[in-house]
């Protein structure tokens, strides 16, 4: 089983972590692939917590090399001290490598990300504010810098200056900002050059090898298919692609490497930021909800967004990601429901759609037709079992695997590595 990409299917927050971590045992690689810090997995092992941001979750897997893939956008100052908290707390990171070609977000990239989202007023994205979108602005413009650049002083203090040209009557013109001094920010950035040094490695070679050799690589999406710069809710969405095409080229290997794509799904449905969600809970049931999952943002602690299952989500993110099994999340979280909703098609403008419309202001027109479900008001945290999970549970998965048209191989009861009921195995 070589190849595993695992993507999030919905907009992110879907329990990306815990699956990874789940598929750890087999995994000798992990290869996160795209975004940066804006990411937020939580993995619980043995009832300790643990929060990742820019290390892949692969992380805690003992023995598997964690690796940050070209894809990625890289916070030194986040990195590090990702790195030490993970130590501190006894996680071996010494095997993580990080891809010469992957980008930096240098610190006027982050102060660019909050100027433009406060200049934005009522428009803004709702960003992490970490700096994402000017950094994968800069790779795309060729102003970027890269983690490469950062071994030589000359050709970093030729980058950053290159990149502060316009930046600086950007930001003084336009944004009302100090200017941002070159030499200032080239020294901040070599500050972390020694450290860096020995993770930096070609790591499309090294996946690439580990391949050849039979190893199970996975492939680690960070945010979702609705957040995808090509394929989400554009422009409420991250910068980077989150969906299985960004794996092949984030990390640097082929399609024909690729041997699984798992989707995560959550049993309902969540945003954080800004962006049309047509099956949104406001109020007092909203609230129910987000308190029931403890919806609360791994990264920045902003409350979520919360609302109801919306297959026509899943079934695009299963389309533009060619999944081969789902691994549906938190499905005990609606153990208390007497009903549980399914949003079953669009109303949109007097026309009834089930599937995305395929423009942005038919989807924030979108009106949900729901189909209600019987729930089944009984605890399944401690099931392991399929056929042990109420009828009416097992009702309300096969519901959804034939809404999604892709297997549901897995159901997550809680948040612990062993809370997870198994119907296909997975690698
Ligand atoms: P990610 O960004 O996709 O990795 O997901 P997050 O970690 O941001 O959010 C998912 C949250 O749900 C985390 O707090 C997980 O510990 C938790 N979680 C994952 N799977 C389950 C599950 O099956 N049941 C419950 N109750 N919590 C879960
Ligand atoms: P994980 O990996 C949920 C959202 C932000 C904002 C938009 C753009 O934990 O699923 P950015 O800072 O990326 O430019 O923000 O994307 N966003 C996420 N939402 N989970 C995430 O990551 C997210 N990463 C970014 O809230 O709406
Ligand atoms: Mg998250």
């Amino acid at each position: 089983m070589p190849g595993i990409i695992v993507v999030g299917t919905q907009w992110g927050d879907e329990g990306k972590g815990k699956a990874t971590d789940q598929l750890g045992s087999n995994v000798e690689v992990v290869v996160k692939f795209n975004g940066g810090n804006n990411a937020g997995h939580t993995v619980v092992v043995g009832g300790e917590k643990y929060a990742l941001h820019l290390l892949p979750a692969g992380i805690l897997t003992p023995h598997a090399t964690p690796v940050i893939g070209n894809g990625v956008v890289v916070d030194l100052e986040a990195l590090f001290s990702e790195i030490d908290l993970m130590e501190s707390r006894g996680v071996d990171t010494s095997r993580l490598l990080v891809s010469a070609n992957a980008h930096v977000i240098a610190p006027y990239n982050r102060l660019l990300d909050q100027v433009t989202e406060k200049s934005l007023g009522n428009k803004q994205i709702g960003t992490t504010g970490r700096g994402i979108g000017p950094t994968y602005a800069d790779k795309m413009n060729r102003i970027g810098v890269r983690i490469q650049d950062l071994l030589d002083e000359e050709v970093l203090r030729q980058r950053v200056r290159g990149a502060l040209y316009e930046k600086n009557q950007l930001l003084e013109v336009v944004y009302r900002q100090s200017p941002v001094d070159p030499d200032q920010v080239a020294d901040e950035l070599l500050a972390y050059a020694d450290r860096l040094r020995p993770m930096v490695a070609d790591t499309s070679l090294f996946v690439n090898r580990a391949l050849a050799e039979g190893k199970t690589v996975l492939f680690e999406a960070g945010q979702a298919a609705m957040l995808d710069i090509d394929h989400g809710t554009y422009p409420y969405v991250t910068s980077s692609n989150a969906t299985a095409g960004g794996a092949l080229t984030g990390a640097g290997v082929g399609p024909t490497q690729i041997s699984r794509v798992v989707g995560v799904t959550k049993a309902y449905t969540t945003r954080v930021g800004e962006g049309p969600f047509p099956t949104e809970l406001s109020g007092a049931e909203g609230d129910h909800l987000r308190e029931l999952g403890g919806e609360y943002g791994v990264t920045t602690g902003r409350p979520r967004r919360v609302g109801w299952f919306d297959p026509l989500v899943v079934r695009y993110a299963n389309r533009v990601n060619g999944l081969t099994d789902v691994v549906l999340t938190k499905l005990d979280v609606l153990d208390s429901y007497d009903e549980i909703a399914v949003c079953v098609a669009y109303e949109v403008d007097g026309q009834t759609l089930t599937e995305m419309p395929m423009d942005q202001g038919s989807f924030a027109r979108a009106q949900p037709v729901y189909q209600l479900l019987p729930g089944w008001k009984s605890d399944t945290t401690s099931v392991r079992k399929f056929e042990d999970l109420p009828a009416a549970a097992q009702d309300y998965v096969l519901f959804l695997e034939q809404q999604i048209g892709c297997r549901i191989s897995s159901i997550g009861v809680g948040q612990g590595r062993e809370a997870t009921i198994i119907r296909h195995e997975l690698g």
